[in-house]
Parts: C-alpha cells; sequence; structure tokens
C-alpha cells in the first residue's frame, strides 16, 4: 500500500492523465458520485464503485451494515467518500463511515476524500447537517490522511425539491429561504482535482454563482417550462428555517460554480438563452 508521499509521486508523474492509484468511490452510483467516476475515467485512472444496490460493474459493500468493505478497500490507494443517505444518516453517514476509516485504516489507504455541505458547523439543529458535521469531525481524528471540500446545493437537488412540492395543488415555498445552488459536475471537478493532488484537510468552499430566494427559484423553473403557476411564500418558524433565511449554508465569496439555476434549467429543458435572456 502506497504512503501518502509516494501516491503524491505516482500522481505528480502522471501529469493529469492516467493515473497508478487506485481510486474507490462510495455513492459512484449518485448524482455527484456518477459524475465524480466519469471524471476519473477519462483522465485514465483505476477506479471502482462501492454500491450496496448489486449495480452491475461495481463492488458490493454496505455502510449500513459493513458487509462487503473489507474488501472493497483492499488495495485502494484513495477513497473519495460520496455515499450519504439523508433517511438514515446516524446508521449510514455516521456509523457507515465510521466502519469505512476503521477498513481503510487497516487496508492502509493514503487519502480519504469527503464530499461535505457548506455551513453544516452553523446550522446543527438540522439534523442532517449535524450528522454530516460529525463525520467531518471523524475523518479529521482518524489516522488517514484527508482532504475535505463542503459545497452548496446542486441544480439538480433544487429542481427535484421544487417538482415534488410542485405536486400539491397550492405552489408553496419557504419565504426568504435562501439557496446558491452550484452544477453537480462542476463539484464533481473539483473534488477530483483534489482527489488527485495529495491530502489538503478543510479546503475552500465552494457555491454557485448567483444567491437566489428559494421563491425565485421557483418562479424562474416554471417560466422556463411555461408554465404559468403562482409561486406562494410561507414563512417557517423556527432555528433551522431562520439559518436558512440568513444565508448560513452559503458561500457568497466563494463563486466557484459558472452555470447559472436559469443557464442550467435552459439546458435541461432544452431552450436556448438569448443575449437578453443573460442580463
Ligand atoms: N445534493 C446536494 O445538493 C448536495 C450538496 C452538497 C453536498 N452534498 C453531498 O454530496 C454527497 C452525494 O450527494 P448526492 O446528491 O450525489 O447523493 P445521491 O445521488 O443520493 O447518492 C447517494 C449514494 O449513496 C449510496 N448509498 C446509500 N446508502 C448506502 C449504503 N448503505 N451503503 C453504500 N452506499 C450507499 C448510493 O449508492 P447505492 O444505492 O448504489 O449503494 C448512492 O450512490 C452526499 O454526501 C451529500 O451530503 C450533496
Amino acid at each position: 500500500m502506497l504512503e501518502a508521499n509516494e501516491l503524491h509521486a505516482i500522481i505528480g508523474a502522471s501529469s493529469g492523465t492516467g493515473n497508478a492509484s487506485k481510486i474507490l468511490v462510495t455513492g459512484g452510483t449518485g448524482s455527484l458520485g456518477s459524475l465524480v467516476v466519469d471524471r476519473l475515467q477519462a483522465k485514465g485512472c483505476n477506479v471502482q464503485i462501492l454500491s450496496h444496490s448489486k449495480r452491475p460493474g461495481t463492488v458490493q459493500g454496505d455502510l449500513l451494515t459493513g458487509e462487503g468493505l473489507e474488501k472493497a478497500v483492499e488495495g485502494i490507494d484513495v477513497i473519495i467518500h460520496c455515499a450519504s443517505s439523508p433517511t438514515n444518516p446516524r446508521q449510514v453517514d455516521v456509523e457507515g463511515t465510521k466502519r469505512l476509516l476503521h477498513a481503510a485504516e487497516q487496508a492502509g489507504v493514503a487519502h480519504f476524500v469527503f464530499i461535505s455541505i457548506v455551513g453544516v458547523d452553523r446550522n446543527r439543529s438540522y439534523p442532517y447537517y449535524a450528522m454530516k458535521l460529525e463525520v467531518e469531525q471523524m475523518i479529521e481524528q482518524a489516522a488517514i490522511p484527508w482532504t475535505i471540500l463542503r459545497a452548496t446545493q446542486f441544480h439538480e437537488f433544487v429542481l427535484t425539491l421544487i417538482q415534488f412540492l410542485d405536486r400539491l395543488p397550492i405552489m408553496l415555498m419557504p419565504k426568504g429561504f435562501l439557496i446558491q445552488p452550484i452544477e453537480a459536475s462542476e463539484v464533481a471537478d473539483r473534488l477530483v482535482e483534489l482527489a488527485l493532488s495529495t491530502p489538503a484537510e478543510r479546503v475552500t468552499d465552494i457555491g454557485g454563482p448567483k444567491v437566489w430566494t428559494a421563491a425565485d427559484l421557483a418562479r424562474t423553473y416554471f417560466n422556463t417550462i411555461g408554465q404559468k403557476r403562482r409561486v406562494v411564500e410561507i414563512p417557517l418558524p423556527g432555528k433551522v428555517a431562520q439559518a436558512f433565511r440568513t444565508g448560513v449554508h452559503l458561500c457568497p465569496e466563494q463563486k466557484y460554480g459558472k452555470v447559472r439555476w436559469d443557464e442550467f434549467l435552459n439546458q435541461r429543458f432544452n431552450k436556448n438563452l438569448t443575449d437578453k435572456d443573460k442580463h
């Protein structure tokens, strides 16, 4: 198994194309992970995908039970950890990462890369964020050199939420919630860049090019698909909602993403942007 400095030597020698290190992507079947896998494969990397759903072309491993993890990390130099289960984060994200880290330490993995969310330390009343923070802290304390990248919400995720709410008789959006959505492919680019470099610990957060209100995101969606629908903003009580209004989950100084929400929608729904639309 490679030490971190040996890994760096190999990566340095690879000049971005082809890579001797063996990389395991957890969540490599998911929205972000599959884009990470595509990019690694395009660079000629030796990449394996961990999946608990018995999908073809993947290595079987279940973070929930630990089954298959030891075998999955055998001979692995770098792990890019994108797996998550928002419906069972205690068992899959927290306990699952503990199991994965243990197996990775035993196998001598040289670099553990984790994708987290901007502001997980600033909205701890939100259980999923509190658990992502717990996972970050576990990684920081483990014996494996690590890199953690925090990103804002992905366009696809925001679209799924809006389409879900669109099924209700009235289109309700939380009043004043701010979102700085980013294209998942841009997050994947950055994750791959980090995974093919030496461990960097906490790196600068990344977000999309513009901060929107949730209601404006929905209005832009309806506008793009040519549907007239009134968006009703409702004030939500509580600390978690207050945090989403004050924008603790944003990084307006780090507009890493280039693709705006309206551009993503136009591309997604095959519309051409005119120069006038862009302003
Ligand atoms: N979505 C966002 O807006 C956003 C923003 C910032 C950061 N993030 C973070 O980015 C990461 C990826 O998000 P995503 O939206 O791409 O997720 P996703 O599409 O929901 O994918 C989740 C992945 O987790 C894997 N998984 C679930 N349960 C598992 C288990 N028991 N054992 C092994 N693998 C399991 C699934 O693979 P199988 O079913 O094949 O096993 C799937 O590939 C997450 O950590 C998330 O917190 C997301």
